[in-house]
C-alpha cells in the first residue's frame, strides 16, 4: 500500500476530461492505496477568481468527488487552504528552488506570455505543488502530461533539501494512467478538453444538462471520411470520441470499432451521446444529494484534520533541519 496524492483546481466547471483522466483513477487507487484527495485553491488563486465564485466551485469540486464514488471512509477529501502547512512549506520549498527553473517551467511560460503583469504566485507556484506532495511523504502522485515537468521540479527539490539538510523527503513517482486517458477538445483535436477553454461547446462539463451533452456531442467536429475507426493521428476527433466511450462503456476500442463497422457516424455519435447522458445523469443526482445534505462540511473537516496530522510530523521534522 503506497500513499498516493493528487488534487483538482477549483477553477472552473468540471470536464470529462477531469473524470476520466483523474477521478475515475482516484475512485479505483482509493481502494489500493491510502489516498489524499485535494481541492486545490491555493493554485487556483495564481490567476485572479471571484471570491464567491471560488468558494462555489471548491464546494463544487469536493461534491463532484464524492457524487463520482470517492468514500470518504477510504480516502481523506479536503480542501487545500484548510491544511496550513501546505503554504508554510511551501514558503520553505521557495527557498530551495532557483529561479532559473522556475522560469523554464511550460505552463508558467504559457500563463504569462503576453500579461502585462503576472503574478509572484504563478511564478512560484511549482515549490508549493512540490510542497503539496513531500508534506506528505506520498509516493505516488497521479498526474496529466501538463504536470509532469512540475513533478520532475519536486524531485530535484527533494535531492537538493536531502543533500543540504540530510534525508527528508521521499522521492514521489508519477502514476501514468492507462493509454488514451488524455480527452481532447470537441471542436479542436489538437488541444486537451479544459475547463478553461471560454468555449463551452469545447467541452462535457460534469454538470451539463443531459439535453445540453446531447447537443454538444451532435454537433463534436468530425473528419469526413464517415468511417469509425481509431487512428489518432489521421483521424484525431473520431479517435477521441472513440476514447471517451470506451472509458464511460468499460468496453475495449476494438470492440466499438466492430460494434459501428459499415455504420456513419450518426449512430455512434447518438449511441455516445446516450451513454455520457446516461452516465452523467445518477452522476448528478448524486450530486444533488451531497449538496443538499450538508455532509461536506463533515467530510471537508474530517479530511483536513486528517492531513494536518500527516502533515505537521513532516513540517516538523523540515523545521528541525532548517534550524527553526
Ligand atoms: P483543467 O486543465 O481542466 O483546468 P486541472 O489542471 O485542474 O484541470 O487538472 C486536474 C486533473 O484533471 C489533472 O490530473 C489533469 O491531468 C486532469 N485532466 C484535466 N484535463 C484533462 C483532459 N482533457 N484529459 C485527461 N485528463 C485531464
Ligand atoms: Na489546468
Amino acid at each position: 500500500m503506497k500513499r498516493v496524492l493528487s488534487g483538482i483546481q477549483p477553477s472552473g466547471q468540471l470536464t470529462m476530461g477531469n473524470y476520466i483522466g483523474a477521478m475515475q483513477n482516484f475512485v479505483k487507487l482509493q481502494h489500493e492505496h491510502e489516498c489524499f484527495f485535494m481541492i486545490v485553491d491555493l493554485h487556483a488563486i495564481t490567476v485572479p477568481q471571484d471570491p464567491a465564485a471560488l468558494r462555489e466551485q471548491s464546494e463544487q469540486v469536493a461534491a463532484l468527488y464524492l457524487a463520482a464514488g470517492i468514500d470518504p471512509t477510504k480516502a481523506s477529501i479536503f480542501l487545500q487552504s484548510h491544511v496550513p502547512q501546505h503554504a508554510e512549506l511551501g514558503w520553505l520549498m521557495t527557498t530551495i528552488a532557483n529561479m532559473g527553473e522556475l522560469e523554464r517551467m511550460t505552463q508558467f511560460k504559457d500563463k504569462s506570455e503576453g500579461k502585462e503583469s503576472v503574478p509572484a504566485g504563478l511564478f512560484v507556484y511549482p515549490a508549493l505543488m512540490a510542497a503539496d506532495i513531500l508534506v506528505y511523504n506520498a509516493e505516488l502522485i497521479p498526474v496529466g502530461d501538463d504536470q509532469k515537468q512540475h513533478l520532475e521540479l519536486t524531485r530535484d527539490l527533494a535531492n537538493r533539501f536531502n543533500h543540504r539538510y540530510g534525508d527528508t523527503f521521499r522521492m514521489p513517482e508519477p502514476y501514468i494512467p492507462e493509454v488514451g486517458a488524455r480527452i481532447m477538445s470537441l471542436d479542436d483535436a489538437s488541444k486537451k478538453m479544459s475547463k478553461s477553454n471560454p468555449n463551452a461547446g469545447s467541452y462535457i462539463a460534469l454538470l451539463d444538462d443531459p439535453a445540453v451533452v446531447r447537443k454538444k456531442i451532435s454537433r463534436a467536429k468530425t473528419d469526413s471520411e464517415a468511417l469509425v475507426k481509431f487512428d489518432p493521428v489521421n483521424k484525431p476527433e473520431i479517435s477521441n470520441l472513440l476514447g471517451i466511450y470506451s472509458h464511460i462503456a468499460g468496453l475495449s476500442v476494438a470492440e466499438i470499432e466492430a460494434k459501428y463497422e459499415g455504420q456513419m457516424y450518426g449512430p455512434f455519435k447518438k449511441d455516445l451521446a446516450e451513454l455520457v447522458a446516461n452516465f452523467l445523469e445518477p452522476l448528478q443526482a448524486r450530486y444533488r444529494e451531497v449538496r443538499q445534505s450538508g455532509e461536506l462540511y463533515d467530510v471537508l473537516k474530517q479530511g483536513a484534520e486528517r492531513a494536518q496530522e500527516v502533515a505537521q510530523l513532516k513540517l516538523d521534522d523540515v523545521k528541525k533541519r532548517m534550524g527553526f
